[in-house]
């Protein structure tokens, strides 16, 4: 079932991205191009099936969820992108392609960044003009906005950077995970959450949901930097080690950092229940087994 639902809210994202990026004259066609080379490679697009599926669980309109599906997505993009720079991570492959400083050249990949950010407060703000329920939008913006930024997804990449070469200790390593990971999983369902007005416990119980996935889904991520297949991944592998990161693996070892995700994963598991058919239970599963 999740793979089938996936499967569907990935094609309607790719549908909508799409139309993101018709040629247009008042934009350079290269500037379009290059934004279009890491957006359109693919991905897992979890951000926005967390969007859309939290916004349908609480009788949302897909809709109105789509143009925050969409910019959650062009945000996690340009992150990918600079995460990449010979500056940050200094990466070569990334989802099955030649990063985009790889393909283009660093100056392309950092603007093709910053207009993937622009762009997307722009998709959602003028999703946000047209909703029935501007309030309901505007929240959700929000949401998205905070998760991306000084409080959320910079900050963990700001410590992760500079904690570089440094025996950092568990919980710089946790404040590290919740934000450059977590809390965009966080913004993505409350936001979905927000634009169909769900209670208030719902928005806790959900955002607490998206706090554990989202830790276990970073702690997967270090795992499969060792043990992973670069070809499944889409990227390199061995990459923290080069960069001297400390991570899940390097504090707790393997089996002990798989058995801590897994134990995120059971508890975000139990959070949800059989909401949306179990889709959120199964999801959260997924976190952990995944191999790309
Ligand atoms: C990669 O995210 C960056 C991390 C937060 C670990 P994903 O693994 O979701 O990347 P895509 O979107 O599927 O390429
Ligand atoms: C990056 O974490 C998370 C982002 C916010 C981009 P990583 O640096 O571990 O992600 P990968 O392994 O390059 O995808
Ligand atoms: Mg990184
Ligand atoms: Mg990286
Ligand atoms: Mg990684």
């Amino acid at each position: 079932m999740l793979k089938e639902r996936l499967a569907q809210d990935t094609s309607a994202v790719d549908k909508a991205l799409k139309e993101l990026f018709r040629p247009e004259a008042a934009v350079p066609a290269h500037l379009q191009e290059v934004m279009a080379y890491s957006v359109m490679a693919g991905g897992k697009r979890l951000r926005p099936a967390l969007v859309l599926e939290t916004c349908r669980a609480f009788g949302g309109k897909q809709e109105e969820a789509m143009p925050f599906a969409c910019a959650i997505e062009l945000i996690h993009t340009y992150s990918l992108i600079h995460d990449d720079l010979p500056c940050i991570d200094n990466d070569t492959m990334r989802r099955g392609r030649p990063t985009s400083h790889v393909a283009f050249d660093e100056r392309r990949a950092l603007l093709a960044g910053d207009a993937l950010l622009s762009y997307a407060f722009e998709v959602m703000l003028s999703g946000a003009l047209k909703s029935d329920e501007p309030k309901r939008a505007l929240a959700a913006c929000a949401d998205i906005a905070h998760a991306a930024g000084i409080r959320g997804m910079v900050a963990g990449q700001w410590q992760d950077v500079l904690s570089e070469g440094k025996q950092i200790t568990p919980e710089e390593l946790d404040y590290i995970h919740e934000h450059k990971t977590a809390d965009m999983m966080r913004g993505a369902v409350l936001a979905g959450a927000h634009i169909a007005g769900a209670p208030e416990e719902a928005l806790e119980r959900f955002d607490e949901y998206a706090r554990l996935i989202g830790v276990a889904f970073q702690i997967t991520d270090d795992i499969l930097d060792v043990t992973g297949d670069a070809k499944k991944l889409g990227k390199n592998t061995g990459s923290d080690a080069n960069d001297g990161k400390v991570t899940y693996v390097t504090l707790y070892g393997l089996e002990k950092a798989r058995d801590i995700a897994r134990e995120m994963t059971a508890r975000a598991a139990e959070l949800v229940g059989d909401a949306a058919d179990g889709f959120f239970r199964e999801l959260a599963y997924f976190i952990t087994a995944r191999d790309n």
